[in-house]
């Protein structure tokens, strides 16, 4: 596995490479769901390449960029046993070099939810990923599922700045539990634990409701926070059926229809989502 740290030398890795290109963009702490993510992107393509990098513009000023996880050595194991081509670890000089002015922000969809309660996030995140997509021109990308409103903005900004990438989005995957995993599940001692759990408790109880016959969205979603409330550490930012695409607060249930929650644990956020179709 090819280790660059320089975008022109990627360039030319990239230019030497004849067949299919995945892309997974990382910020590491790499964990079994990033995996299905290689996986998938080993299937599908001749050449599979990671990108690590914990992107600065994607945290507030409040938030966890100091304290966010990173274990390269780790990492680097994982991607070896992952038979990953390249793994591409630039500096914050190399991605947002001195004089760095453009940032990616769409419209509405950044704004809303996560974008609410994380200001600025989605526009680090978009302008990262796009900064990605142009140096790595891939044939495909790929991401986690559970990041519902991340994969709804990278599809989006994919399509409106015709990047032509294939975005493929993947299941979350969840411990045996249902928690679904996160780099910063980590963060959670036992009694914070239990209370996570409930999450994914409460998702899964409003799934089994809909898919026999309750189609009343405000039921829904009652039961589902009944379940994850009755755990006093847990305090919801928000839960709500909307369209994964738009991110609009549904009023009738159809194929975009899916439940997003996020909830704090102390001062640790979770997120997570289900599909209700
Ligand atoms: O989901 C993540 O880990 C990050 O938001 C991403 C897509 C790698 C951009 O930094």
């Amino acid at each position: 596995m090819k280790i660059i740290k320089s975008i022109a030398e990627l360039k030319g890795e990239l230019n030497a490479n004849k067949g299919s290109l995945g892309l997974v963009p990382t910020m590491g702490a790499l964990h079994i769901g990033h995996q299905s993510l290689f996986k998938k992107a080993r299937e599908d393509n001749d050449f599979l390449a990671i990108s690590l990098f914990v992107n600065p513009s994607q945290f507030g000023p409040d938030e966890d960029f100091d304290k966010y996880p990173r274990n390269i050595n780790k990492d680097l194991d994982i991607l070896n046993s992952d038979n990953v081509d390249l793994v591409f670890m630039p500096d914050i000089q190399e991605m947002y070099p001195s004089g760095f002015l453009t940032n990616v922000v769409v419209d509405k969809l950044a704004d809303v939810y996560e974008g609410l309660h994380r200001k600025g996030h989605f526009n680090g995140v978009s302008t990262v990923v796009t900064k990605l997509f142009n140096v790595f021109k891939p044939d495909r990308a790929y991401f986690g599922a559970k990041d519902a409103q991340q994969c709804a903005i990278i599809k989006r900004l994919n399509i409106d700045l015709n990047l032509g990438v294939d975005v493929i989005i993947c299941p979350t995957v969840r411990e045996d539990s249902g928690l679904a995993l996160s780099s910063r599940n980590g963060y959670l001692n036992i009694d914070q634990m239990e209370a996570g759990l409930l999450i994914s408790r409460g998702l899964f109880k409003s799934k089994e409701l809909f898919d026999s016959g309750e189609k009343n969205i405000v039921n829904l979603c009652k039961v589902a926070r009944n379940i994850i409330e009755s755990n006093s550490l847990c305090q919801i930012d928000y839960l709500d059926i909307v369209n994964c695409e738009t991110f609009d607060l549904q009023t009738d249930l159809d194929q975009n229809s899916i439940m997003i929650v996020a909830v704090r644990i102390r001062n640790i956020r979770l997120i997570d989502n289900i599909e209700i179709k």
